[in-house]
């Protein structure tokens, strides 16, 4: 049988790649000085929300994998961050829109977030993360080992 992992990481990614590249459509629309939504606002809408979905049925589904139980989900400091990201990146287009002269500010947030929710993802605390500044890179390794 295949593994969950094979169709749960590439489903988180597809999400968030779908997501991200939507945003970013918006907000080169906004910064670029647009007062009307954009001409394809509908298929946007629908990349973004359909990413929404996948990402996070992606990132259940990974949870599954690496045996997190997901009645703990919130008393996971780094999956309580992604989560808050996650509604930070779907309510992105909204801020845009009602804030257009703050969408360039809005877009580097959601780069910021990007990498905070992949690094999240991958030291699960800071105390791992940090640890890895003081590693040298040949035995410097995510805090839990893939399965
Ligand atoms: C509620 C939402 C989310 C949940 C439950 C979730 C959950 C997870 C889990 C369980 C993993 C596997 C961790 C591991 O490799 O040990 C993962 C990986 C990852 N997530 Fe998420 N995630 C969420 C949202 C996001 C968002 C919004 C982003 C980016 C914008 C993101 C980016 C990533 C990346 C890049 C990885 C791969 C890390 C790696 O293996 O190097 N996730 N996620």
């Amino acid at each position: 049988m295949m593994s969950r992992y094979a169709i749960y990481y590439p489903m988180h990614f597809l999400g968030i790649a779908m997501i991200v590249l939507a945003l970013g459509a918006f907000a080169g629309h906004y910064f670029g000085g647009a007062t009307e939504p954009h001409p394809r606002k509908k298929l946007l809408a629908i990349v973004h929300g359909i990413g929404l979905v996948l990402a996070i049925v992606g990132g259940f589904g990974l949870m599954k994998v690496f045996g997190i139980k997901h009645s703990s989900y919130l008393q996971n400091p780094w999956l309580l961050a992604k989560t808050l990201i996650w509604v930070f990146l779907a309510m992105a287009p909204f801020l845009m829109r009602k804030a257009p002269r703050q969408a360039l500010l809005i877009f580097f947030l959601c780069i910021a977030s990007f990498v905070f929710a992949a690094s999240a993802a991958k030291f699960k605390s800071f105390e791992a993360w940090s640890a890895n500044f003081k590693t040298a890179p040949a035995e410097a390794k995510p805090a839990e080992s893939k399965p």
